[in-house]
């Protein structure tokens, strides 16, 4: 049994810090492309998020992003003024993506990389993209449709 097997590929919030150790020890390992889909699908909105604030515009760097991990969602802004929304579970095996940077949003647990303008997998073990939510921009904040 690999430490991934044993639980770093465990989809848990929260397990950041030893996610991001295990990650750096098991990315080595997995640098395999992406394969398959690489169209990113719409994700389902968890219940009780549709029509919320989720974060203030002025919390997203250009280029960068951040997670949300109250909600799972992991919001970007590729270029200025336009803001991104994607599920934070990695498609491999449900890890918490990181903070995106350099328009690329990793996976501590793998080393899948995921674009932060289309939530597109960069790098595998990943085979699919991130789900994209729709939102809207509202004032000073970030709204999921
Ligand atoms: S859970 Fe394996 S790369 Fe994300």
């Amino acid at each position: 049994m690999t430490g991934a097997e044993r639980g770093f590929g465990m989809p848990e919030f929260g397990r950041r810090e030893a996610l991001g150790v295990a990650g750096v020890a098991v990315c080595g390992v997995a640098l395999a492309g992406c394969g398959g889909e690489q169209g990113a699908g719409k994700a389902v909105v968890p219940p009780g998020i549709k029509g919320k604030v989720i974060a203030g515009t002025a919390d997203i760097p250009v280029g960068g992003g951040k997670v949300i991990h109250e909600w799972k969602i992991v919001v970007t802004q590729p270029t200025s003024g336009v803001y991104k929304a994607f599920t934070a579970s990695c498609p491999h095996k449900g890890c918490a993506v990181a903070s995106p940077e350099n328009g690329v949003i990793p996976c501590p647990c793998h080393g899948s990389e995921f674009a932060a303008d289309s939530g597109k997998c960069l790098k595998g073990p990943a085979k699919a993209p991130l789900a994209e939510f729709a939102l809207k921009v509202d004032g000073d904040g970030i709204v999921i449709l």
